[in-house]
């Protein structure tokens, strides 16, 4: 029986040649996969035609954007995770949930190996990689461009002499990857670190610069769990986009940085991400009223230990796993309302509300109604000082020997 490969299929230039590329070098059919997670664009049905037109034997395209939203950006939100403290994890979430479908679909299509478009200087192919040794460990894996040495050139050279029905004069530039939660764009002009992105870099979001009246929304939370706006229920993809569009219009979540890559190489990135970016805000402020200040401390640790986890692909990880579950306890209370008003490039929330709230007007007033008894901080701070205090004792003492 001849040989089957799944592809990872995103409709675009070097994953179509890649159908009839790993096809020559290898004799085996190939199986398209692409997944929906909420990266818009062409309809599924428009990218599964044009599999089956560069010569996949079957086309197979999974809508995962609930399922994104649900399993993969929510823990993000939970999380507050943000690598190196600006980035809110775009493409390293996508590539876990899209493995999981590579892999059913190996499964379902008598495939042995997985391929990816990625190159062997990215995180991606590690994210896919190890995924599919750990959900799929019998199968292998292979990347056109990386080892059967696709090139850019020889794919629009490919695609002309076949005839593929694809696009090839099109030149951009950049490197682009989107999902729902956020768009990640690099190479050409962005490589020298000084340049300033051009407009014609953002998609998501509006220049900030001239933004339109300040919009104020109300977002509210069920155990860290995004369940309305304004008053009107949404699933977490409906809170998503909702705020996609609306921080979106106001130019919140533009991010420039340079990040470093698992593979040793610092890179330039742009990130628009504004649904992520006011959720993540209005998130982290819910938490500092829910949320008890020595959980709060050393979650912060744990969210940030989580996210270069998941940024260097172990999404599936046991210590991941661990950490969803400390996460996950955090979360029990964290349940309300959040205002914010989204302007210039802004997410300042501006009021708060929640049953399970620890905030205590009597205790923090400095009105009438204060039950704090201020008598006692004066023997706290004497004890709380005291450790520091006797080395300090000691340090004079040596000093002056
Ligand atoms: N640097 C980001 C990451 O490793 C995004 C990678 C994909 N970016 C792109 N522009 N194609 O998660």
């Amino acid at each position: 029986m001849t040989e089957r490969i799944v592809l990872a299929y995103s409709g675009g230039l070097d994953t179509s040649v890649a159908i009839g590329w790993i096809g020559e070098a290898t004799g085996a059919e190939v199986i398209a996969v692409a997944v929906d997670v909420g990266q818009g664009g062409e309809s599924l049905e428009t990218i599964r035609q044009r599999a089956l037109g560069c010569g996949a034997v079957e086309a197979y395209v999974a809508d995962a954007s609930d399922e994104f939203a649900n399993e993969y950006c929510v823990p993000t939100l939970k999380a507050n995770a943000l690598y190196q403290g600006h980035y809110p994890l775009v493409s390293a979430i996508s590539r876990p949930v899209i493995v999981k479908h590579l892999v059913k679909a190996a499964r379902e299509f008598g495939a042995t190996t997985v391929a990816h478009g990625c190159t062997g200087k990215g995180n991606d192919q590690v994210r896919f990689e190890v995924g599919i040794q750990t959900l799929g460990p019998d199968l292998k894996c292979i990347a056109p461009v990386r080892d059967l040495a696709l090139t850019r050139d020889k794919a629009i050279a490919f695609a002309e002499e076949k005839g593929l029905p694809i696009e090839t004069t099109k030149k951009n530039p950049y490197s682009i990857d989107q999902n729902v939660w956020g768009r990640a764009v690099e190479t050409g002009y962005l490589e020298d670190i000084w340049n300033a992105p051009t407009k014609d870099i953002y998609d998501y979001t509006a220049t900030p610069e001239f933004p339109p009246a300040p919009d104020e929304v109300t977002i509210s939370f069920e155990a860290g769990v995004p369940v309305a706006i304004d008053g009107v229920k949404v699933t977490p993809l409906q809170a998503i986009k909702e705020l996609n569009r609306r921080a979106g219009a106001q130019g919140v979540g533009r991010i420039d940085v340079v990040e470093d890559r698992l593979v040793g190489i610092k890179s330039r990135e742009i990130y628009e991400a504004p649904g992520a970016m006011a959720l993540i805000t209005a998130h982290k402020h819910l938490e500092d009223i829910t949320v008890e200040r020595e959980q709060a401390r050393f979650k912060a640790t744990v969210g940030q230990r989580w996210a270069e986890l998941v940024y260097d692909g172990q999404w599936f990880s046991p210590l991941k796993r661990s950490l969803d579950a400390f996460i996950e306890d955090t979360q029990k209370y964290v349940s309300g309302d959040i205002r914010m008003t989204l302007h210039g490039g802004q997410a300042i929330v501006n009021g708060r509300r929640s049953d399970t709230s620890l905030y205590d007007f009597s205790l923090a007033t400095y009105d009438t109604g204060d039950t704090f008894d201020q008598s006692q901080a004066k023997g706290f701070i004497e004890l709380w000082g005291m450790s520091a205090k006797v080395a300090s004792g000691r340090d004079i003492r040596v000093a002056g020997k």
